[in-house]
């Protein structure tokens, strides 16, 4: 493939006649290649694999695991080029931002190489003087996961990281629109040492039959998942069987609130890092903002003239901030809330030009009210709805009316009001004078229907592991 220089990452490409995944370039419609697809009969012998290779890797010391973590976090960085171009040329995002993702993804590498040696147990005083109380923490088994396109390394390295650190086997199932990187990564892995049955990437006939094996097969002990809440759900109701562990990485629908005592360039600054991130594709980007009726107009202009200076275009193009959305359905779907929001009464605060192919022109709109469909729904595209409000009271009530707590955000310089609202508000995140919250050391999950567990951070580990009690009598 051309713009790749690192021929090795791409050893698991399979021609057209072998009936691979075709992998399309969002910003011009061409085939890229062809990702390998499983049988049902090679998934569930990769399973057996797994399990029997889970035993072994849990039994090397957590420093052997360590290294070869390391080793696999140092193959990222030193690929960051090749896996940068390669995720441009799956999924659209700018070269920069993608080449930044190559870095956000293998820091999470880094971070569970590292608690992969501090995975405590407790010793508890007991009860009666003939007793010592302990607990071991243990991995759980083979721990599996299905990932979104938006972020094609990022979310299968959060995964991956603490599951391996956690000496559990890991089988990810990548998106179809995206699996040339998950591809790539795991080869990486490889070369790092770790063993092809303890890191599997798999696509199967479809997200629906791969999810059905994930969470019936009794040999998985766990399930993460990235993508919607209704997906989410149903991968939950599915691993009720047996009684699987979910971790849930849903919807979002992140407020994001300036304060007429907010430093409004600031909140400027945060609202275009928050919002246009991969042109709008993220889950905890930025869906609706609230201004305060004393500093709206001056929010909306200078947000809307920052707007108009983004370069959309092919991300492999010098100077381009936001590539191409996913697909034809998304961008038709993101048009339809632009539309409703216009005919409920929203204005386009410059003029919005249609664009050719999965381009779309960035949009802020005013004068729009929180009952407006668009307030209530996830947009996942570069449109940013403002909202007015008069008071603190009103403004909690309104962010706190969704079904999702992921990401919020806030401007304010008032401590006391920082405290106030930051307890106040039901989300699992909060930016406080800060757009950009992501990082591998603090934990990233949601409450409400966002989801269920964290990752990254110390918590991220937890995930991957059972906490064993150990009670030894007749001391
Ligand atoms: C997501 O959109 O699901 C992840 C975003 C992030 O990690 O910042």
């Amino acid at each position: 493939m051309q713009h790749i220089k690192n021929h090795s990452l791409l050893s698991f490409m399979v021609s057209e006649k072998a009936q691979g995944c075709a992998v399309t370039n969002p910003a011009t419609g061409e085939i890229i290649g062809f990702a390998p697809i499983a049988s049902e009969s090679e998934i569930l012998d990769g399973i057996e694999r797994a399990s029997v290779a889970q035993k072994e890797w849990a039994a090397q010391p957590a420093k052997v695991r360590a290294a070869k973590l390391q080793r696999w976090n140092q193959l990222l960085l030193e690929n960051k080029e090749d896996l940068g171009r390669l995720m441009t040329l799956e999924q659209g995002k700018p070269l920069a931002e993608a080449q930044g993702e190559v870095l956000y993804g293998a820091s999470f590498i880094e971070w569970f190489a590292e608690e992969a040696k501090r995975t405590y147990g407790d010793t508890i005083p007991a009860p009666s003087a003939d007793k010592r109380l302990v607990t071991i923490k243990q991995p759980i088994g083979v721990a599996c996961a299905i990932t979104p396109w938006n972020f094609p390394i990022a979310m299968i390295t959060r995964k991956a990281g603490p599951a391996l650190a956690a000496g559990c086997s890991f089988i990810v199932k990548p998106s179809e629109s995206t699996p040339l990187s998950a591809f790539a990564v795991a080869e990486l892995a490889y070369q790092a040492g770790i063993p092809r049955d303890v890191l599997q990437v798999v696509l199967g006939e479809s997200s629906r039959q791969v999810g059905g094996i994930f969470t019936t097969h009794p040999l998985i002990r766990k399930l993460s998942f990235t993508g919607s809440t209704q997906v989410g759900s149903v991968l939950m109701q599915q691993s009720a069987g047996d009684i699987k562990r979910t971790s849930m990485e849903l919807g979002g629908n992140a407020p994001f609130i300036v304060f007429d005592d907010a430093d409004i360039d600031a909140a400027v600054t945060g609202a275009m890092a928050s919002k246009f991130r991969n042109a709008g594709q993220t889950c905890v980007c930025a869906n609706r903002f609230y201004v305060h009726s004393k500093v709206y107009d001056e929010f909306v202009a200078k947000f809307d003239a920052a707007v108009q200076q983004l370069k959309v275009g092919n991300g492999l193009d010098h100077g381009v901030n936001i590539g191409p959305v996913i697909s034809e359905a998304a961008k038709q779907g993101i048009q339809t809330l632009i539309d409703g929001a216009i005919e409920q009464g929203a204005k386009p605060v410059s003029p919005i030009k249609q664009l050719d192919g999965l381009f779309m022109q960035p949009v802020v709109l005013k004068d729009v009210t929180h009952n407006m469909t668009i307030v209530s729904q996830e947009i996942f595209g570069p449109v940013a709805p403002v909202i007015r409000f008069d008071s603190d009271e009103q403004l909690i009530e309104m962010a706190n009316d969704t079904i999702y707590g992921l990401a919020s955000y806030f401007y304010s310089q008032n401590i006391h009001r920082v405290w106030k609202i930051a307890e106040a508000l039901e989300y699992g995140m909060v930016g406080i004078n800060e757009g950009m919250i992501s990082t591998e050391v603090a934990p990233f999950g949601g409450v409400k229907q966002s989801g269920i567990g964290r990752e990254g951070a110390k918590q991220g580990i937890d995930e991957y592991m059972d906490v064993k009690y150990l009670c030894f009598g007749g001391n």
